[in-house]
């Protein structure tokens, strides 16, 4: 299957990039994942509106137009050879002739390239125990709200939750539960759903924008506040959202059962809901 490099469709091996390319040297870049399901991109214009920000947010000009970029996922969706697909999407800085922390000239040109993987979904076996999760420090930089390829601290503390049989790593800064290394969270007390407010701190995810509108339509009780580390140790439901995740139960949190240690009823719901969503309206 063809990937797409700035401009071109070609095979994956034939796809070259400097080893000075800024996103190798410096991880001076930004991506997208995007959800494909049935061969249709899910929530593509607010994956782009965010590709788009995270680029202002770094002063970066994107190098294709919204509608560009829809014709080359198009395009990638088209030529791979599954219906439920993940696209991934990158925009570096490109390549110098020579290394420098500052920006090069406007004539050197950003790299931009994306590929269509298959959708790896949650086994159903899976998904009815829930999983299990660690809380870590969140080490991260203070623009956690932009969607950068540095993910050095995210891929440390996903490893340290592997690394001790867990999926996730939940990040406390300063007594608070942001997110995890590669999803939102959210919590469940008493049948109120809370999720931590969109901050310089946390990615605003797209799935959690999904979550909040599905809270709002079927008259979910939701409250969106910051959670202490207390707080979530003692909620009923702990969740993680993703495109790739989409709404996964988080039922052991570091070795201590959340709740009665199974998926809850309201994650239940809205995992249904989040199907029903997902399979009707793109
Ligand atoms: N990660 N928070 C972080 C730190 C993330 O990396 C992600 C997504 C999310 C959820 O965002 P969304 O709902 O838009 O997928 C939250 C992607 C899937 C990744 O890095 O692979």
């Amino acid at each position: 299957d063809p990937v797409y490099l700035n401009g071109d469709f070609l095979p994956l091996a034939d796809a070259g990039i400097s080893p000075l390319d800024r996103g190798f040297l410096y991880g001076d870049g930004v991506y997208e994942v995007i959800p494909v399901y049935s061969r249709r991109a899910f929530r593509i214009d607010e994956h782009l509106a965010r590709l788009q920000a995270t680029l202002a947010g770094i002063q970066l000009s994107n190098p294709l137009a919204t509608d560009d970029w829809k014709a080359v996922i198009a395009k990638l969706i088209e030529a791979a050879p599954w219906d439920d697909q993940s696209i991934y999407l990158q925009v570096t800085r490109g390549a110098d002739n020579k290394r420098d922390h500052a920006f090069p000239p406007a004539s050197v040109p950003p790299t931009a390239f994306a590929f269509a993987s298959p959708l790896v979904t949650t086994p159903a076996d899976v998904r009815a125990r829930g999983v299990a999760a660690i809380t870590v420090p969140d080490l991260r930089w203070r623009r956690c709200d932009l969607k950068v390829i540095s993910l050095l601290a995210n891929v440390l503390a996903r490893q340290q939750a592997v690394d001790q049989g867990c999926a996730e790593a939940l990040l406390i800064r300063d007594g608070f539960m942001k997110e995890g290394a590669a999803s939102n969270i959210f919590i469940v007390k008493d049948g109120l759903l809370i999720a931590p407010p969109k901050t310089q701190l946390m990615l605003p995810g797209i799935t959690y924008d999904v979550i909040l509108e599905l809270a709002q339509q079927h008259q979910q009780p939701l409250e969106v506040r910051e959670i202490s580390e207390t707080e979530l140790r003692a909620a009923d439901e702990v969740w993680m959202t993703s495109s790739t995740k989409e709404v996964l139960a988080i039922t052991t949190l570091d070795g201590e059962a959340v709740g009665n240690g199974k998926p809850g009823p309201v994650g239940e719901r809205m995992w249904q809901w989040y199907q029903d969503f997902k399979n009707t309206v793109m």
